[in-house]
């Protein structure tokens, strides 16, 4: 079988490592791939969004899967339009990925089916959004609907700083069109979890658990990033917890969608936070989550290949994935200014195989110039170490990383402190 993999990121480096390892699989392309990719797929420069370069290309070479990483192509319709050529494609339609493109919608889905949330208002009008913010009880989260790369929700503490958060997204519109709608919710508190699901629409299999490090320094300190970390399985969901998040948001997110007919097939991704109350939804997004991806498929031991055509074809019911004992941390190295403007092109070394630490490379920004590798974004590596339980795993990927320079990396020392604490 011949598999295009959509997307660039240590994500999507994941997958394609991962389907290369199925029996199943005789060749993988990527689009638009990066350098890191290239060492494993044939990488074709078509942008993720360009939905009809792509069906053109998944036509000339006869691709018989393609795997959709990223939410823009998802939300613009690509499953739509490759089912409509008859092309198999991995992911949900455009009306299923509306729970992660617009925060409105799937806040209200929420309400309709019962599925644990914050309470929420939605505005349209700045002015309406305003007067609310005056008399609001705080601290609040308020959130452009649309999506903003992970940039949306804004805390305010207070009603000063929920006029000026309005005023910057419904009024100067700093996240575009994405920010015509807004979302003020209340605050939760507790720990944060990602939990990701397969599911063909009917049958769901979560993935194990997992835990993202958002914010840029130790201590969850500093501003957001797009995951500095990640770590699975996680000790906060153990069996009843899944189970209870299984009947009381994935079930319903899933049966819900069936009924407004809007079938969910792919990867449904939950981000929770456990209250006191039990676990409650912050967002979904209609994807594999960065970097938990990068953590949480090393320890899948089952043929990827296989899950994603039992998904495409409605047949997930007979896949029973099994996963490997022990645990995954992957620390992610950035270039100097990330999360802000990220100065690239230094020379990486140390990239090289760490068998000897059970670890892995994924990149996320990095060029290839004749046989040097140079950084090319703001996240740059992806590093990820298997062993038995989470504290050799962490040893062993920070024992990794020290091989591995460039100028200005920084990286956080502190992934996975929630349970080595
Ligand atoms: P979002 O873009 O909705 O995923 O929000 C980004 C991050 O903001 C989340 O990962 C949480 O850490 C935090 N967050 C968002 N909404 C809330 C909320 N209602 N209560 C507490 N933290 C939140
Ligand atoms: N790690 C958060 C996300 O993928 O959106």
């Amino acid at each position: 079988m011949k598999i295009l993999v959509i997307g660039s990121g240590g994500r999507e480096h994941t997958l394609v490592w991962k389907l290369k390892s199925s029996p199943l699989v005789r060749k993988v392309y990527a689009a638009p791939g990066s350098a890191g990719i290239g060492l494993m797929a044939e990488t074709v420069d078509i942008k993720a969004d360009d939905i009809e370069g792509l069906a053109r290309f998944v036509q000339d070479k006869n691709i018989d899967l393609t795997v959709v990483g990223p939410e823009l192509p998802l939300t613009l319709g690509i499953v739509d339009y490759f089912e409509e050529k008859g092309l198999r494609i991995f992911g949900p339609s455009k009306r299923a990925a509306e729970i992660e493109g617009s925060k409105a919608f799937a806040k209200e889905f929420m309400r309709k089916y019962h599925i644990p949330t914050a309470s929420f208002r939605i505005f349209n009008d700045k002015t309406e959004a305003l007067d609310f913010a005056r008399t609001a009880a705080y601290p609040l989260f308020i959130k452009a609907s649309g999506l903003a790369a992970g940039k949306g929700a804004i805390r305010a503490e207070n009603a000063d700083e929920a006029t000026r958060t309005i005023e910057k997204v419904m009024g100067d519109k700093i996240f575009g069109e994405a920010g015509e709608q807004i979302v003020i919710e209340d605050c939760l508190t507790g720990p944060e979890v990602t939990v990701m699901a397969f599911t063909d629409g009917k049958s769901i299999l979560p993935m194990l658990s997992a835990q993202d490090h958002k914010q840029v320094f130790d201590g969850d300190k500093g501003p957001n990033t797009g995951g500095m970390g990640a770590y699975c399985p996680t000790n906060i969901v153990n069996g009843t917890m899944m189970q209870t998040i299984r009947e009381q948001i994935l079930e319903p997110v899933v049966v819900g969608l069936e009924k407004e007919g809007r079938r969910y097939k792919g990867i449904l991704y939950a981000g929770l936070m456990i209250t006191q109350y039990g676990p409650k939804v912050i967002e979904f997004n209609c994807r594999f989550g960065d970097p938990e991806t990068q953590a949480v498929i090393p320890l899948l031991k089952s043929d990827l290949a296989d899950i994603f055509i039992a998904i495409v074809d409605g047949n997930l019911s007979i896949i029973e994935p099994e996963w490997k004992e022990g645990a995954a941390v992957c620390v992610i190295m950035a270039s100097a200014g990330y999360p802000g403007k990220a100065k690239t092109g230094q020379e990486i070394t140390g990239l090289r195989t760490y068998r000897e630490n059970h670890a892995y490379i994924f990149h996320a920004g990095t060029a290839k110039e004749g046989s040097k590798w140079l950084t090319a974004g703001g996240r740059v590596l992806g590093v990820t170490a298997v062993n038995d339980d989470i504290g050799s795993a962490v040893k062993a990927a920070y024992a990794t990383i020290e091989n591995i320079r460039f100028d200005g990396a920084h990286f956080r020392r502190d992934i996975a402190h929630q349970v080595m604490r």
